[in-house]
């Protein structure tokens, strides 16, 4: 795999949000261990956590959905650039009309926050036996422990929308939630087998 620096360089200077090291750190090591082979990402942005994921075996397939046209591009071309295009499918659609067939081993939501819980249930049927759901931003920069990082309306919105999210997980009855702190805080949800 060729170096991603330059990808990590693009979304640095346009402000594309992506993963932080420690969590994407965390999520590829989950993937390893586990031998998770089929990932569905909701959130492509640029394809950095796809390549990232991607590049954790050969034999791992992950299709990925971004609504925004500009990053989509961007995200096809990085791709491309690593040879991936094979194991690699994106898809430019928003994520909530997004039709898939397919099982997947690991659902990932990193798109809109205040869409989780959709996110959630709508793709939660998409899930193999034993598979989990991976949310990013848990902790959203530190402002979900500590309302006085919190800068704007904005953001107050944010938080109360990953709180409830949260709390959503905390008391599903169909899934068993661990959270974890690392990077931008991560839940990782599981099936209850009763
Ligand atoms: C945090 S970024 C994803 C970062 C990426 N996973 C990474 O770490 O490289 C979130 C992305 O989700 C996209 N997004 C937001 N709402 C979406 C939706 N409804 N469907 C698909 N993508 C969406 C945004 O345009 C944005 O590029």
């Amino acid at each position: 795999m060729q170096s991603l620096a330059p990808i990590k360089e693009y979304a640095r200077e346009h402000a594309v949000p992506i993963m932080k090291d420690e969590g994407i750190e965390f999520i590829c090591k989950y993937i390893e261990e586990h031998k998770i082979k089929r990932i569905l990402e909701i959130g492509s942005a640029i394809g950095y956590s796809a390549i990232k994921f991607a590049g954790v075996a050969d034999d791992i397939n992950v299709t990925t959905v971004e609504i925004d046209k500009e990053r989509y591009e961007q995200a096809v071309q990085n791709i491309k650039a690593q040879n991936l295009e094979n194991r690699i499918s994106i898809h430019l659609c928003d994520a909530l009309i997004f039709e898939t067939e397919k099982q997947f081993d690991l659902i990932f939501i990193d798109a809109a926050k205040s869409q989780y819980i959709r996110f959630f249930e709508k793709f939660k049927h998409n899930l193999a036996p034993g598979g989990v759901i991976v949310s990013d931003n848990l902790s959203f920069h530190g402002m979900v422990d500590d309302p006085h990082l919190q800068c704007n309306r904005n953001t107050v919105m944010l938080v109360k929308k990953i709180r409830k999210y949260a709390a959503f997980l905390r008391n599903n009855t169909e899934f068993e939630t661990e959270f974890v702190s690392r990077g931008d805080g991560i839940s990782i949800s599981r099936k209850r087998t009763f």
